[in-house]
């Protein structure tokens, strides 16, 4: 995670140095993958009284954040908090009541359907529920390649692309004419992020993609997003109601209270030191695994590689 991170700060700093020096040269900053800008969503609710106003709901009030390539941002939050709401803005599937999501530096919002079909190939999105999320009538080579179909003729040769992204979650070329339910939880989640893989995309976006797994298999599932992000360069927007999951796989992480971010910082920095009470309480909630809370879970996680990677 941190070698091309490096490189690209000190691409940034030298940028920087040479702005200062006064040559009057312009160096642009290469944009953010992600960039939100004061997201608010309100969402009008039924009317309580037939001639009342309808009253308003306030699911995001003035989220700001920042995705750098590479790097990942962890999202928790109590149930409520908001958490799907940002997931569905910063996919585009919603359009904000205010503020901006942009992408590599384009609003999303600003896109038509048909650019926006296209820009989707950069971001891609895995569900809480992988039962729910695949369809059950098709075989796993249509669900899988159904990102591609924007693409047309430049997707290339298709089963090789869906079997290039089952193999990097681990699954195999027999699992291409499987059905979802021949699968377990585990591996229905793998399929979900072989869809997402397939067309290559620069930031996965996943809402709670292991709270439906058993605890079992929630390490092997965070390692295998862990693995990709190395191999592939990606980044995660992983949303979690648990600290402990964007731990895992995060370098920074936000604290979504009633639609506002209460805290901010490293996973190692929230779980030593957290300053807001409510971040406290959702520590507090974590069952067990933290000693002291002075450190994160990525060694639980690690006790349990040695699982067969088919879960
Ligand atoms: N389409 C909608 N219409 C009305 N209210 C909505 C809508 N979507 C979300 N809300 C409300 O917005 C608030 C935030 O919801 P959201 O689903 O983003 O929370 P969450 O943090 O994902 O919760 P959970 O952990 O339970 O998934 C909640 O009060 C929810 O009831
Ligand atoms: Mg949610």
């Amino acid at each position: 995670m941190s070698g091309g991170t490096q490189g690209r700060t000190a691409a940034s700093i030298t940028a920087r140095a040479a702005d200062a020096s006064g040559s009057g040269a312009v160096h642009a900053q290469p944009p953010a993958l992600l960039e939100v800008e004061n997201l608010v969503q309100r969402y009008r609710l039924p009317r309580e009284r037939l001639f009342g106003a309808a009253p308003e709901l306030v699911a995001l009030d003035g989220v700001s954040l920042r995705i750098e390539p590479g790097r990942s941002l962890g999202v928790v939050g109590e149930s409520g908090s908001g958490k799907s709401t940002l997931a569905r803005a910063v996919m585009a599937l919603e359009r904000p009541s205010a503020g901006t999501v942009r992408f590599l530096g384009q609003d999303l919002n600003a896109l038509s359907a048909a650019q926006l079909r296209r820009a989707r190939r950069d971001f891609q999105m895995v569900f809480q529920d992988p039962y729910g999320s695949l369809d059950p009538r098709q075989k796993v080579l249509r669900i899988v390649a159904e990102p591609l179909d924007v693409l047309g003729a430049e997707a290339g040769d298709v089963r090789a692309r869906v079997l290039e992204a089952l193999e990097s979650v681990g699954l195999r070329a027999a699992d291409l004419d499987r059905y979802p339910h021949e699968f377990s939880g585990g591996q229905r989640q793998r399929i979900a992020i072989a869809r997402a893989l397939v067309t290559r995309p620069r930031l996965i976006v996943a809402d709670e993609p292991v709270s439906a797994l058993d605890v079992s298999v929630q390490a092997q599932v965070l390692n295998l997003l862990q693995e990709l992000q190395r191999q592939h360069g990606l980044s995660y927007l992983l949303i979690s109601h648990d600290l402990a999951v964007v731990d895992h796989v995060c370098d920074e992480v936000l604290v979504l209270r009633k639609g506002r971010i209460v805290e901010q910082g490293s996973p190692e920095r929230l779980f030593g030191d957290a300053r807001h009470p409510y971040t406290r309480a959702l520590l507090d909630a974590v069952p067990g695994a933290f000693p002291g809370r002075r450190r994160g879970t990525r060694a639980r996680a690690g006790a349990m590689e040695s699982k067969p990677a088919r879960p």
